[in-house]
């Protein structure tokens, strides 16, 4: 099966994150800084309804930007019905299938999905196998490196391999540290040596620098950015070397203002009442790591109506910088 991106290229995918990377958010990064893959939040498999994939994620899911691919992320085990689910998704048209066997949360660790099939190692490559008969385009796993042994994933690699999926994303963390402690890359360099698979690494890659230093040392094919490029949406571009690798605080404040600005506009269209949209904004906002954009964020967080929000975007936008603004981040 080609794999979903261009083959000369090292790819850097946006990660899934459930409550941010929806339609609208994917929408604004595929219009300016075009991750070379996007993926959905994780689509749930509602195992005694009549269609087991909610309107909502069908939405979701068929929400295509021109030219990126889209994987749809699928969560649940054989017997909750992820088979059933995925083919209910791929009769609609989804190509790109990813099964989230990383989810340290909730129920997810408890019913062998997620996080949890780390518990039953045995029924991975049976429902992958299904799994290979009807996905159209490709099939590929996330994970992490192990349930509270940094060295689990190791003895799962054969049951991915013999499966046929085409891809594995790891997150070099343990399903038990959550997000506590940082991201293990010289367990994913190791990771690499051992897969036969094309490898994607992830996990904490918040710097241009430390991007290609994880590249390098790694050898991992690609890399899968998540709060990091929520945080700075221009970090895909500091990678490929088309913004500057650090930017300076006040572009930089900038540059967010202008996004943020994108995203009240996109967020708008999809999701009903000032609600709704202030909710996911501040989701967006608890992800700077900056000072002095956490101190920005915490204050747009306090504003209660969206034209408060804007006000303050647009102030943002006109005080911080008098040089022109950088392609594909101009004011919308
Ligand atoms: C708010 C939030 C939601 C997430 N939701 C998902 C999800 O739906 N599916 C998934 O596989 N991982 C999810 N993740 C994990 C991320 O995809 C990623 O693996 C993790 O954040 C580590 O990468 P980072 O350090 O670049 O953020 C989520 C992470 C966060 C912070």
């Amino acid at each position: 099966m080609p794999l979903p991106w261009n083959p000369t290229l090292s790819p850097l995918m946006l990660a899934p994150m459930q409550g941010l990377t929806n339609r609208a958010l994917r929408r604004v990064y595929a219009e300016t800084v075009k991750p070379d893959v996007l993926f959905t939040e994780f689509v749930r498999v509602r195992p005694r309804a009549k269609v087991m994939v909610a309107q909502s994620d069908f939405t979701e899911a068929l929400a295509t930007s021109p030219g990126i691919p889209l994987i749809v992320q699928v969560i649940g085990c054989a017997e909750e019905g992820v088979v059933a689910a995925t083919r209910e998704l791929v009769e609609r048209g989804v190509e790109h299938i990813n099964v989230n066997m990383g989810c340290p949360f909730g129920r997810m660790t408890s019913v062998l999905a997620g996080g949890g099939m780390f518990r039953s190692p045995e029924t991975v490559e049976p429902m992958l196998q299904e799994l290979r008969g009807i996905v159209p385009g490709s099939l590929s796993v996330k994970t992490r490196l192990g349930l509270d042994d940094e060295r689990q994933l190791f003895d799962i690699l054969p049951a991915f391999e013999n499966a046929g999926i085409d891809f594995l994303i790891v997150h070099a963390r343990t399903v038990e540290q959550k997000y506590k402690g940082v991201a293990n890359h010289a367990i994913t360099k190791e990771l690499v040596a051992r897969c036969s698979l094309p490898l994607i690494a992830n996990g904490d890659i918040s710097g241009s620098a430390q991007a290609k230093q994880v590249l390098e040392q790694t050898g991992a094919r690609g890399l899968m950015l998540g709060r990091g490029a929520i945080a700075d949406p221009r970090l895909f571009e500091r990678i490929r070397g088309n913004a500057p690798s650090e930017p300076d605080a006040r572009e930089y404040k900038r540059e967010v203002a202008v996004h943020l600005s994108r995203l009240v506009d996109a967020y708008s269209e999809v999701f009903c009442g000032e609600g709704q949209i202030l909710a996911k904004l501040r989701e967006t906002f608890a992800h700077f790591q900056d000072p002095a954009l956490r101190r920005w964020g915490r204050k747009l967080s306090k504003r209660k109506q969206l034209a408060g929000v804007a006000e303050m975007l647009a102030e943002a936008v006109a005080h911080s910088s008098t040089r022109a603004p950088a392609p594909g981040l101009a004011p919308p």
